[in-house]
């Protein structure tokens, strides 16, 4: 554990899925002064196959998917959402490998044309991790903006917002943490069943990005 510039001291954070999402936040994670262990399905790829460069900040390594989880306090879940539950087993949920952890769910469960495939009551996507890992604090988060954002969240030097859903309050402050030391505005919007409306508006995201939009554009809260 060491202190990162703030005085907090830092997480160690497993990412499963090392591609644009888990790639992104767990380098920028590393740069923040965070430990990062980047759990792969062959980390004999090595640094490379993680998105983002050739090379791995300080800080930062890969490891099986089971040893990455094994230290981590967080574990980021950044796989397809067909891999989600494959991920989850290898990470040892069936062995109480993830119980107690924070389980950052960023993935959004759709089919063709954008279908969100609830679950057979209407779960979402978060709330179906939740039952494959019962005894871990599942919050989702950074499922409703492109990679790109999570790269920069700053638009003309305000940033955007990040919201997300979770029954748990320490895990919710994880994920709080983690989306306001990369640049976000973090919001909490209630309890994981809301995580519902966090993935409807992922596909209006998706929906607008492969319109005239592009990906280069963020939701903002204003107030007064
Ligand atoms: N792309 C975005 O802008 C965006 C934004 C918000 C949310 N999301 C959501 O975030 C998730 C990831 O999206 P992405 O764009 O980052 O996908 P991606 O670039 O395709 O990366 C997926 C990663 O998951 C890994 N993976 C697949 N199955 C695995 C398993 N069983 N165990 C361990 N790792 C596994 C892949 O590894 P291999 O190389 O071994 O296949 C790959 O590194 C998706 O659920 C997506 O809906 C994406």
């Amino acid at each position: 554990m060491h202190s990162i510039d703030d005085g907090e001291v830092s997480m160690r954070i497993a990412v499963i899925g090392a591609g644009n999402v888990g790639g992104t936040l767990g380098r920028r994670w590393a740069e923040r002064g965070h430990d990062v262990a980047f759990g792969m399905r062959d980390p004999a790829r090595g640094a490379s196959a993680v998105k983002g460069g050739v090379a791995l900040p300080d800080g930062a390594r890969v490891a099986t998917v089971a040893d990455a989880v094994r230290g981590a306090e967080v574990v980021l879940l950044a796989t397809p959402w067909k891999s989600a539950r494959d991920a989850l087993g290898e990470a040892g949920a069936d062995h109480g490998a993830l119980d107690g952890k924070t389980i950052l769910d960023t993935t959004n469960p759709l089919g063709a044309g954008l279908m969100h495939l609830a679950g057979p009551k209407g779960e979402s996507g978060a709330e179906q991790i939740q039952a494959w890992a019962p005894n871990a604090r599942v919050v989702k988060i950074f499922n409703t903006t492109g990679f790109e954002n999570m790269q920069d969240p700053v638009y003309d030097g305000a940033a955007t917002v990040m919201f997300y859903a979770g029954d748990d309050a320490a895990a919710k402050a994880h994920a709080h943490r983690l989306a306001t030391d990369l640049g976000f505005e973090a919001i909490d919007v209630g309890a994981l069943v809301r995580a519902r409306e966090l993935e409807h508006l992922a596909v209006l995201w998706i929906s607008l990005a492969f319109g005239d939009l592009g990906r280069n554009f963020a939701f903002r809260v204003v107030r007064r």
